[in-house]
């Protein structure tokens, strides 16, 4: 039989590649696939935060808030604390713990095991001098002025060394984590990601080209033979359609591992779950028996309805991808040609397929205070300042320690963000808030409101590299804005 000969096609080829692929939904597999981001659920700036979020301080009065909303929000969250039995009692017997104090060697990489973030929340002890108030009422600070003491470590040891020995520990293990994400590990396939992957060729149009995704030396091995014979001239691979859809906003792009034959294949992309509908397309080449990485941007993707552009068609949509495929095909574009096809056999090995240049997002949130520059600047009149500005010295120079746990951070190289609170209530909600820089502001914020700003400041990459002051918004108009987005990077 020649190329240019009508040949038999195969009904049973096509029953079986529309059967593989008709719209059997299949709940949620493709999220099992992204380490971490199980269970995990869309947020605001539509960004999918995988792996683990380590809450230091955890049973603390901001640490506990900001763990359960991680969890209502369906983050992995690992609380790291120093007592086990006092942190069941806080947080619940299914919250992961970590049992360590941040001041003493076991703070190790171990701990770090998939973090892809940190939030610290830790603080020394500050109590009312005993006898001072019948309760030792800690948490009317900010509402009702009690003569505080410090217990236990001293503010060098926790507020500094402490938080500098965890900022060293976390800056190691991030300098070991990849920025890409992967979407499909070949190198380590799961049975359900075998089964999302599947042989489209043209015998879905006459044709009778046939090809076969094979997992093989870790990889995903895509191999047959193109025929143009009944004017056909394509063989693919394919994703079922994904359930949800997977969200790659804040990439730059896809990019393939492959090692191929030399030949030009094609990459679609698609956001819409038809069939055979709009398809975003990028060709690339490969480079024989050699293993390459494919970067295809977003914004270099071409709008294709089979192998014909759609000059109208919207730019795509990288939070809504639905499918994807790999493709050897006869033609290019509009009629033209793949200048490198030829017919018959052909192999395209995949290792993995990841989204790359997404958005810095902070890495390490630390809850400071406001006022850490104050004691001893210039200028202040400390009759006008909060508590702890005042009582600095006797306090063991609390803020002056808490500003140098700051510098270790800032200076540590990872994407970071300080947030430095007024005096914290125990007032229950999420208040508008106040943001200033520059550390002058004065007021009081709740707890809940800085555990919320913590779980927004992860996902923001305007957020890196910030510090600032908060409070909540007093009925007075102040001067300073109450978002975020015009604060400096220090
Ligand atoms: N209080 C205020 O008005 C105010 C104002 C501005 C800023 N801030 C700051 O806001 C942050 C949160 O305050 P908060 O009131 O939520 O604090 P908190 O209730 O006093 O909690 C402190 C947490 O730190 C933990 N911790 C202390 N030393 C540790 C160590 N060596 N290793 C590991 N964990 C340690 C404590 O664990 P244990 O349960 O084991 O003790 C506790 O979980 C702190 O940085 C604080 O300084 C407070």
């Amino acid at each position: 039989m020649t190329e240019t000969n009508r040949s038999q096609w195969d009904l049973g080829r096509f029953v079986q590649t529309l059967t593989f692929f008709e719209v059997i939904p299949f709940i949620g597999w493709l999220q099992r696939f992204i380490p971490g981001s199980q269970d995990s659920q869309v947020v605001s700036t539509g960004e999918k935060r995988v792996g683990v979020v380590l809450v230091a301080g955890a049973t603390g009065g901001v640490g506990r808030r900001v763990v359960q909303r991680l969890i209502d929000r369906g983050y992995k969250v690992r609380s790291l604390v120093r007592d086990a039995e006092k942190a069941k009692e806080i947080l619940g017997d299914n919250v992961e713990l970590y049992v360590g104090d941040i001041t003493k060697p076991e703070i190790t990489l171990e701990m770090m095991a998939d973090v892809t973030a940190v939030i610290c929340c830790t603080a020394v002890r500050v109590q009312p001098v005993e006898g001072d108030t019948p309760d030792r009422a800690k948490y009317n600070q900010g509402v009702k002025f009690y003569q505080p003491e410090i217990v236990g470590d001293t503010p060098e040891v926790v507020e500094y060394l402490g938080v500098k020995n965890l900022v060293e520990v976390a800056a190691q293990h991030f300098a070991t984590v990849p920025s890409d994400k992967i979407i499909f590990d070949f190198a380590h396939p799961s049975e359900e990601l075998k089964r999302i992957w599947g042989a489209v060729d043209d015998v879905v149009m006459g044709g009778v080209s046939q090809s076969e995704i094979r997992f093989v030396e870790d990889t995903a091995l895509f191999t047959g033979n193109v025929s143009t014979a009944n004017s056909g001239g394509f063989a693919s691979v394919r994703t079922k359609n994904l359930e949800p859809k997977l969200n790659l906003s804040g990439y730059q792009g896809i990019k393939l591992r492959v090692r191929g034959d030399g030949k030009r294949y094609k990459c679609f992309i698609r956001t819409d779950t038809k069939w055979d509908g709009t398809a975003y397309s990028y060709s690339f080449d490969t480079v024989s028996n050699t293993w390459i990485d494919v970067c295809i941007p977003f914004a270099d993707l071409t709008a294709v309805f089979r192998a014909k552009t759609l000059k109208d068609a919207p730019a795509i949509d990288p939070s809504k991808i639905a499918s994807l495929q790999l493709m050897l095909s006869k033609f290019e574009y509009d009629g033209e040609l793949n200048p490198k096809f030829t017919s018959g056999g052909f192999a395209l090995q995949v290792e993995s397929i990841k989204a790359y240049g997404g958005a810095k997002l902070p890495q390490f949130i630390l809850v400071s205070s406001a006022g850490v520059t104050r004691p001893g600047r210039p200028g202040i009149n400390l009759e006008e300042q909060p508590p702890a500005v005042r009582l600095n010295d006797q306090l063991g120079g609390i803020l002056t320690w808490k500003w140098r746990g700051e510098e270790s951070l800032r200076h540590c190289g990872i994407p970071y963000t300080i947030i430095r609170p007024c005096a914290l209530t125990e007032e229950s909600g999420v208040q508008p808030l106040v943001f200033d820089q520059g550390d002058n502001i004065k007021g009081k914020v709740s707890r809940d409101s800085i555990a919320e700003l913590c779980l927004q400041v992860l996902e923001q990459p305007e957020a890196c590299n910030v510090t600032f002051e908060v409070k909540a918004e007093s009925s007075t108009p102040t001067s300073s804005e109450n978002s975020f987005s015009h604060l400096q990077p220090d």
